[in-house]
């Protein structure tokens, strides 16, 4: 099928990417020409496991490119807005983008057109959308409006856009169920070479669920605050878990055998973070409070999350005593790991505070560096986890890469100035780190000293 992708952000570029992969024609437009000019001289504008590889072998095949908004809106049958709906002040999603999308597709496209919401919005976007195209479209325009939340996870979006659990769509016509039956065809019956795995493992097909277009929207705001309620929920637990003497590792493992429960979403932390969740939950307090439905329950999770950045903080201080002129090694900025985005993640806001605490910050992030250069500027960027860790009081880890679970600790030992490790994500080993000498503390009392694990092997000897 011929397919327009509006927008070359995460999603957008998944997705476009993907439905070419799995062998429809697809255009994608990106409006900031910068990035669309990158795209065009097949530079990625961002980093996404897989994504650059499967672009380039789809553009190769000729079944991807990019250009204009106007060109993407001739092209396709099917046309999936992906254009950002960031958060306004008062926590509403900002529609404005989508708007006008909205706007050049009446004014633009003649014939049917199939207009698809992957863009996270508000429940009754849809209905605003049908309203918007009839106001506005000249060209003697037919088309349906169909919601089709996504469910990718930076880091893994490739994974999750070919092999999902579930495909949602809301629809109101026949011919939409129909054709986004016909776009998804492959992957419901996960029909397509895996990029990622030769031998692909994961061929369970998915859910495909057609729902009407207002249902469709508010499962995905409501998928995402559940799963931010999940966190700040086990973050309670981690501070309760501190102050009586248990160990968070082992309540979250002993509470998700229940598969009523489930053991994901149970790490506690430093708080959620991305592009996603915060502005979700917030997205989603408005919209029940305009409906008239008081979801204090959600204030709450979000409140527990600002939360976590100090209770962070405070962990630091209480172990450095006074952290004015402390050389500070921070592992990890971007929101969580496999991704270079730092918005919203909560290592930018732990940092800045221990700047301006007025500690010296010597920091290494794999992938996100480029990014927090911008938000961070005075902070000393690393080529390593090691180099960061040269002379510091304290390693502090904000993002668990796999990679920091992989070094050497009798190297790092001889570089700090004082074996200490802050954990702000339970990602290292901390019985391995206390044999080399570490007093490691992590998040909800998991905690390990040089001392408690030479008395023990006196004790087992
Ligand atoms: C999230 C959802 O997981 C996706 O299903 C959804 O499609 C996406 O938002 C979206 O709306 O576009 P993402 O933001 O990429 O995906 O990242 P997650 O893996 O969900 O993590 C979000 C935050 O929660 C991260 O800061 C992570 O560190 C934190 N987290 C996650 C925890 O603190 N503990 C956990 O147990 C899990």
């Amino acid at each position: 099928m011929k397919i327009s992708v509006i927008g070359a952000g995460y999603v957008g570029l998944t997705t476009a990417a993907c439905l070419a992969q799995v062998g429809h024609d697809v255009f994608c437009s990106e409006s900031d020409l910068e990035k669309l000019a990158k795209l065009e001289a097949g530079v990625m504008p961002l980093f996404e496991p897989h994504l650059e590889d499967v672009i380039n072998s789809v553009r190769k095949a000729g079944r991807l490119c990019f250009g204009s908004t106007e060109e993407a809106i001739a092209w396709g049958e099917a046309i999936f807005i992906c254009v950002g709906t960031p958060p306004l002040a008062n926590g509403d999603a900002d529609l404005s983008a989508i708007e006008e999308v909205a706007r050049m597709i009446a004014k633009h496209a003649s014939g049917y057109r199939l207009v698809i919401e992957k863009s996270t919005v508000p429940v009754q976007t849809g209905g605003q959308l049908q309203k918007h195209l009839s106001v506005h479209s000249k060209n003697g325009l037919s088309y349906d409006v169909a919601s089709n939340p996504e469910f990718l996870r930076e880091g893994s979006s490739v994974q999750d856009f070919l092999h999902p659990d579930r495909i949602v769509i809301g629809v109101d016509s026949p011919r939409a169920e129909g054709l986004l039956r016909q776009i998804y065809e492959p992957i419901i019956h996960q029909m397509f070479t895996c990029p990622i795995h030769a031998n692909c493992p994961q061929r369970s097909q998915p859910v495909f669920l057609a729902t009407d277009t207002n249902s469709a929207e508010l499962i995905k705001h409501a998928s995402n605050s559940f799963l931010a309620m999940k966190i700040s929920f086990i973050n309670m637990v981690a501070n309760l878990c501190e102050v009586v003497g248990a160990d968070v590792t082992k309540v979250a493992q002993g509470m998700g055998l229940d598969p009523r429960i489930g053991a994901a979403f149970l790490n506690p932390g430093i708080g959620f973070g991305g592009f996603c969740f915060p502005k979700d939950v917030q997205a989603f307090i408005r919209i029940a409070e305009k409906s008239g439905c008081d979801f204090s329950l959600l204030r709450e999770v979000e409140k527990i999350n600002q939360h976590r950045v100090e209770h962070f903080i405070e962990k630091i201080r209480k172990e450095l005593w006074v952290v004015r002129g402390k050389k500070i090694a921070v592992w990890g900025l971007a929101f969580k790991p496999n991704t270079d985005d730092v918005r919203f993640a909560p290592s930018i806001a732990i940092v800045k505070a221990l700047l301006a605490e007025g500690s010296v910050i010597r920091a290494y992030d794999p992938e996100a560096v480029e990014k927090a250069r911008v938000l961070l500027p005075d902070v000393t960027y690393c080529a390593d986890a090691y180099q960061a860790a040269e002379g510091a009081d304290a390693i502090v880890v904000l993002t668990e890469w796999d990679e920091f679970r992989k070094l050497d600790w009798t190297r790092l030992a001889t570089l700090v100035e004082r074996p200490l490790i802050i954990d702000g994500r339970n990602a290292l080993p901390p019985q391995e780190l206390a044999a080399h000498g570490f007093h490691y503390i992590g998040i909800g009392g998991v905690a390990a000293t040089p001392e408690a694990v030479q008395s023990l092997a006196r004790a087992t000897a």
